[in-house]
């Protein structure tokens, strides 16, 4: 048996008829007043689906971070608290700035940033916490709110991989500024980059819209003077799957349990943080021998991907920063033994077990 990692033309092909129907309307809008009604449209439908006052639709989840971290008061130079594992697109969103990116380790068992991390980093140049809700699973935010309050820090969530997810009940994206990633492979994913920006502050928007307003005004001086915004083409696709959000997640977390359920003991795997409802964009699973792993279940028929390779603070980009010279041993030690199993939301049920089946004839040979 095949089971790939990834099947975008199964996954569409269950919204086909709405994303044509979709796609047809939009062809037929008049004027850029009718595109941008249309990019609002959907901006409301997401506003409404996570319970946050604002959205913004922009044309990717590294250009929301930017954007984020700006309206945030961010300036060349200051320092923003990241974790270390995470795709490399959250701290460029920081240093394309001029911002420097103060990595942290994250927690053995979740994955997701240690807040016990935080404070031991704060200097008078902290100006922003990045709680990045890895693999769709929520950072600890009680504590994040908690450290970011008293020490008047802003805090601009990487949601990326969390579109429905929840933290105590409530959906990420409304515990700061919310910055999501609507790429082809993500959970809400249009068909090429889009990207989402959730906010309950009026000022936030209004400040983040002027810099979206591209205009030879030389009053608008924070005008980003780069188009930025989402096109009405990836709206049309991605207002068609937003219905089914909550069911596509409902799946994912069927899927995660059916793996938990038949895992070999001494395989460990991405826990669910306390208070959260984990999204499960991704299935993770960490072994010391994921090389030998991952070549036998390609010989088996089952393709599995290894998606991030370097800790940041250890690339060539990040690496000579005097703010990143300490070792983060969890982050290292994650980074050589992670694994992504596939948990596409068109596989059926029965394919976690047949691949953890897979995975103990690779431990028993
Ligand atoms: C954790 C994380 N943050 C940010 C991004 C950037 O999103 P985009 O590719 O839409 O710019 C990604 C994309 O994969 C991501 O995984």
């Amino acid at each position: 048996m095949i089971i790939n990692f990834e099947d975008y033309e199964k996954e569409n092909a269950f919204f086909k008829e709405q994303i044509e129907n979709n796609i047809k309307e939009v062809i037929q809008l008049k004027s850029e007043y009718e595109h941008e009604k249309y990019i609002e449209s959907f901006e409301k439908e997401f506003a409404g689906y996570n319970s946050s006052k604002y959205v913004i639709a922009v044309n990717s989840g590294t250009t929301a971070l930017e954007l984020a971290l700006k309206a945030s008061g961010i300036k060349p130079n200051d320092e923003v608290i990241l974790p270390s594992y995470t795709y490399i697109s959250t701290a460029l969103a920081v240093s394309n700035q001029g911002c420097i990116p103060v990595f942290i380790d994250i927690k053995e068992d979740t994955l997701t940033m240690d807040p016990d991390r935080i404070e031991e980093k704060i200097t008078k140049k902290t100006k922003a916490i990045i709680p990045v809700h890895i693999h769709g699973n929520p950072c600890e935010m009680d504590t994040i709110i908690k450290i970011a309050r008293n020490n008047k820090l802003a805090i601009v969530e990487d949601c990326s991989h969390a579109h429905g997810a929840e933290y105590n009940n409530t959906k990420t994206g409304n515990f700061g500024i919310g910055c999501f990633s609507c790429h082809s492979s993500k959970i809400l994913s249009g068909i090429g980059n889009s990207g989402l920006i959730t906010t309950n502050d009026n000022k936030t928007y209004e400040l983040i819209k002027n810099m979206l307003t591209v205009t030879n005004d030389p009053a608008l001086t924070l005008s980003q003077r780069t188009p930025c915004t989402m096109d009405a083409m990836q709206a049309a696709v991605l207002r068609a799957k937003l219905p089914y959000l909550d069911k596509i997640i409902k799946r994912k977390r069927t899927l995660a349990n059916n793996y938990i359920k038949t895992i070999p003991n001494d395989i460990k795997y991405q826990k669910e943080e306390n208070k959260s409802k984990h999204a499960y964009r991704d299935f993770v699973i960490l072994t010391e021998n994921r090389d030998n792993l991952r070549q036998h279940l390609k010989t088996t028929g089952i393709e599995t991907k290894v998606r991030y390779t370097t800790p940041l603070h250890l690339t060539q980009y990040y690496k000579n920063s005097p703010k990143n010279k300490k070792p983060l041993p969890i982050t290292e030690k994650t980074f050589n033994d992670l694994l992504w199993l596939p948990i596409s939301y068109v596989m059926t049920d029965k394919k976690p077990s047949f691949i953890c089946d897979a995975i103990r004839n690779y431990k028993s040979a």
